[in-house]
């Protein structure tokens, strides 16, 4: 399905792609690794800033995927993904998995998850998914994953704002006692 909105239903813009980014980019955003295995032990994966919670019952994740992917089209074929939820220790692996190539996964540990795809070692949490829908929307796939199992890992997830990373920090809001008291 192509769920692109024709040219007549897209409003005409000066909006170009840097202004778009930097828009956007206002907005943190989870770093994910969409990861797979295929018949030859070739280990597949690259990493999202789009993945979301879609539905809680049926329990559904998604995720966007630029068309120039080449990770994309071979973790298409396998109609299944671990979606491996990065932790703020984890830059360097989120740097190997968005690079282009074969050699994303030199030197990174992982074991064997309940689908028999990869979760990367350390990560703060892994949802495995099997793939349930795909829509062409613009530059973009945007893929709906079924989740068929979920275990927590260590630490806090990575995020990624304006081009650089980040943790999260609360907010110290004060109590309604502190205030009075104040
Ligand atoms: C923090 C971060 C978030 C990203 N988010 C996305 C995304 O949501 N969708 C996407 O297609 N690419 C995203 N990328 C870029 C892909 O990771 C990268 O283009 C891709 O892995 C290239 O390798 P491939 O051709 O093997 O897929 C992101 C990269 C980084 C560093």
């Amino acid at each position: 399905m192509d769920i692109t909105p024709d040219t007549e239903q897209t409003p005409s813009t000066n909006i170009t792609p840097a202004y778009y980014r930097q828009v956007l980019g206002k907005l943190p955003t989870g770093v994910v690794a969409i990861t797979g295995i295929n018949d030859d032990n070739e280990k597949l994966g690259l990493v999202v800033g789009t993945f979301q919670s879609l539905s809680l019952e049926p329990p559904l994740v998604m995720f966007c995927v630029d068309k120039s992917s080449s990770s994309w089209p071979k973790l298409r074929k396998l109609q299944k993904f671990t979606a491996n939820i990065l932790a703020d220790d984890q830059i360097a692996i989120c740097r190997s998995l968005s690079r282009k190539g074969p050699e994303k996964f030199e030197n990174l540990p992982c074991t064997e998850g309940p689908l028999g795809t990869p979760h990367l070692d350390g990560a703060t949490a892994y949802i495995d998914c099997l793939v349930t829908a795909e829509v062409v929307v613009g530059d973009h796939y945007m893929v709906v994953g079924a989740v068929s199992h979920m275990t927590e890992g260590n630490g806090d997830a990575l995020l990624f704002r304006a081009g650089k990373f980040g943790q999260y920090q609360p907010l110290e809001i004060p109590t309604e006692a502190a205030r009075s008291a104040s």
